[in-house]
């Protein structure tokens, strides 16, 4: 069995697609151990809590350092948890803290991520924006390995969708998320047939 662990933020939509996708049999071989979330109003958590999938709250809020974070301290109290949970894999899932370099190389493939573009195109935050801006007719989602640098590891899972005239950040998101969510679990399924 391969043990995923849920790295979010906000919503938790992806995240909850993955857990029910396991539940209903659709990815065999894996289970999602445990859910860290660093935002305490963060539906995510209601999500996990009504699967029963055992949240850690790590507040980002609390390592802010005269309005800055102390990465390395949040991130050392994340670690402490995640090792608890031995997983194999960490799936980000709308979870809006950059990793820092030491952290991402802890666990080398074995981190995921899920970002609302084509990718290597738009990177960074507000990817949908930037392909409105940018006059785009075509983005979509790309699931990735995570490195050391933003948004650019290697690509596990992508899937197109056009954007239309009068779309919107929020209405292309909205439309996108079916997408993300089965490119997500596309994801999860390679990673938990494969050998190691
Ligand atoms: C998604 O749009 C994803 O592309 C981005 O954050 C959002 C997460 O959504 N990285 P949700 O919390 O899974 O609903």
């Amino acid at each position: 069995m391969k043990r995923f662990l849920v790295m979010a933020s906000g919503r938790g939509s992806n995240f909850a697609a993955i857990a029910d996708a396991i539940s209903k049999n659709q990815i065999p071989n894996a289970e999602i151990v445990g859910l860290i979330c660093n935002k305490k109003k963060a539906f995510a958590i209601q999500e996990a809590e009504q699967r029963n999938i055992p949240v850690i709250l790590v507040e980002s809020r609390r390592f802010l350092e005269n309005g800055t974070l102390n990465r390395a301290k949040y991130e050392e109290t994340c670690l402490t948890e995640i090792r608890k949970f031995k997983p194999d894999y960490i799936l980000l899932a709308g979870y809006m803290l950059v990793l820092s370099e030491k952290f991402v190389l802890e666990f080398p493939n074995q981190i995921l991520n899920i970002h609302p573009s084509l990718l290597p195109k738009y990177k960074g935050m507000h990817a949908i924006q930037q392909a409105l801006d940018a006059k785009a007719t075509l983005s979509g989602c790309t699931v990735h390995f995570v490195t050391p640098l933003l948004d650019d590891g290697p690509i596990i899972c992508q899937k197109s969708l056009e954007i239309l005239v009068g779309d919107t950040e929020e209405s292309y998101g909205a439309r996108l998320r079916p997408l993300e969510h089965a490119a997500y679990i596309e994801a999860v399924k390679k990673l938990s047939q494969s050998a190691n």
